[in-house]
């Protein structure tokens, strides 16, 4: 059996795609090639009547919608879509619309994890004159999250309009700072589809320290989980917990095997394009880390971020130096307070990472980069045990 159509696009002329298998091959054309060519088509039609004609091949066709069905019932992988950029391959540029630019994306992306500081470092790259980041999105508040969940499957047309049209495609700096981004398994493939040339900033603290903060924003968000057990409870729950308990678990425990997500973003991206940004240096001499970042992204001008920012003793956190010498602070969700860890849970989780601080240390080796201080504090930890 044959099934051809001559109605659905692949931006070529003609696809052919055989599943030896079941003996069908799938034609795909894209119509719009053959808008104002009538030959095209006469062509392809009298194409399938030879065929008919002279061999003892089956072929058949199915309405568009139906013939989409059955190809995706026999390439199931095919049903996600990856988004490319459409400047990036001549056929696709050709078919953009000309209202259209490839300029409104990201030049580099934060990818988290949560709660090691990303919404300052975001805060104060959108300080720098040459860096602009995206609207804030109306669902978030703030982050887009187009490469992890469902708002994907809306297309790059949407997840352009979250950034302006650069006044200077090769100097604007645009960003967007999705926290969830690092743990996921699709993102990084995603990122890479439609930014291939991106950099990618994770930032990371001891994931001690990460998993407690997780627990503590949940409880500040009522999540009963986090209400009703002790932070202990949560990371020693068995399999038989309640659901919400182990959710709550995953959500403090997993974003820490720092090494694994970092492996995945590494499988597509180049080391020269990744910063792991210390979340700790970040918080106490956040001036020292810009520095860092604005080398790495190339960015002009440089910002001279001590005249910038300024340490406040009130909220025991940098914020921004604004007029009159008053400090603009990130908001009371970020820097909470709240008390000390207990010591049961604390030597628990050192246990628990440490073979993720290990490989952790050797991946940095590899890269090339520093390892924090609280890295090298943990590993310090493990040659004593
Ligand atoms: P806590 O609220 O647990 O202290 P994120 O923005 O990724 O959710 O991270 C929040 C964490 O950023 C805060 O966790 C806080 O420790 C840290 N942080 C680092 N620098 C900060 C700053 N200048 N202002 C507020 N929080 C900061």
């Amino acid at each position: 059996m044959n099934l051809y159509e001559n109605d659905a696009g692949t931006g070529g002329s003609l696809t052919a795609k055989r599943l030896f298998d079941f003996q069908i091959s799938i034609f795909m054309t894209h119509l719009s090639n053959y808008g104002n060519d009538r030959l095209g088509l006469y062509t392809f039609e009298s194409l399938v009547k030879f065929v008919q004609c002279w061999t003892n091949l089956k072929l058949q066709t199915l309405p568009p919608v139906k013939l989409a069905a059955k190809y995706f019932e026999l390439f199931p992988e095919e049903k996600d879509p990856l988004w490319q950029n459409p400047c990036d391959d001549k056929r696709h540029k050709d078919i953009w619309s000309k209202e259209k630019t490839c300029d409104r994306l990201p030049k580099f992306l934060i990818i988290g994890p949560q709660k090691t500081g990303t919404t300052a470092l975001h805060f104060f790259l959108s300080l720098h004159p040459g860096v602009t980041s995206n609207f804030p999105s109306p669902v978030t508040y703030e982050e887009i999250q187009f490469f992890n969940g469902a708002n994907y499957n809306k297309g790059i047309d949407w997840y352009m309009e979250f950034f302006p049209i650069p006044s200077n495609a090769s100097t604007d700096f645009m960003f967007e700072k999705s926290a969830n981004y690092f743990e996921s398994e699709v993102v990084p493939k995603r990122a890479m589809a439609l930014l291939p040339r991106a950099k990618i900033i994770a930032i990371l603290i001891n994931p001690v320290e990460r998993a407690y903060s997780w627990y503590q924003h949940q409880r500040a968000h009522h999540d009963s989980a986090a209400l009703n057990y002790t932070f202990y409870q949560v990371i020693t729950a068995g399999p038989d917990a309640p659901r919400e308990v182990r959710v709550l678990q995953n959500r403090c425990l997993l974003p820490g095997w720092y090494a694994t997500h970092i492996e995945r973003w590494l499988t597509f991206y180049q080391p020269s394009q990744f910063l792991v940004v210390n979340g700790l240096q970040l918080r106490n001499n956040p001036v020292a880390v810009m520095e860092t970042v604005q080398k790495f992204l190339g960015v002009t001008p440089h910002f001279n971020y001590t005249r910038a920012l300024m340490y406040d003793d009130n909220k025991n956190f940098w914020c921004q130096m604004v007029e009159g010498g008053k400090s603009k602070c990130l908001g009371k969700s970020k820097g909470r307070k709240y008390p000390e860890m207990d010591s049961s849970s604390r030597t628990f989780l050192t246990n628990y990472y440490r073979e993720h601080n290990i490989e952790l240390s050797k991946q940095l080796n590899k890269l090339g980069q520093a390892l924090p201080s609280w890295l090298r504090e943990e590993l310090q930890h493990t040659s004593w045990s």
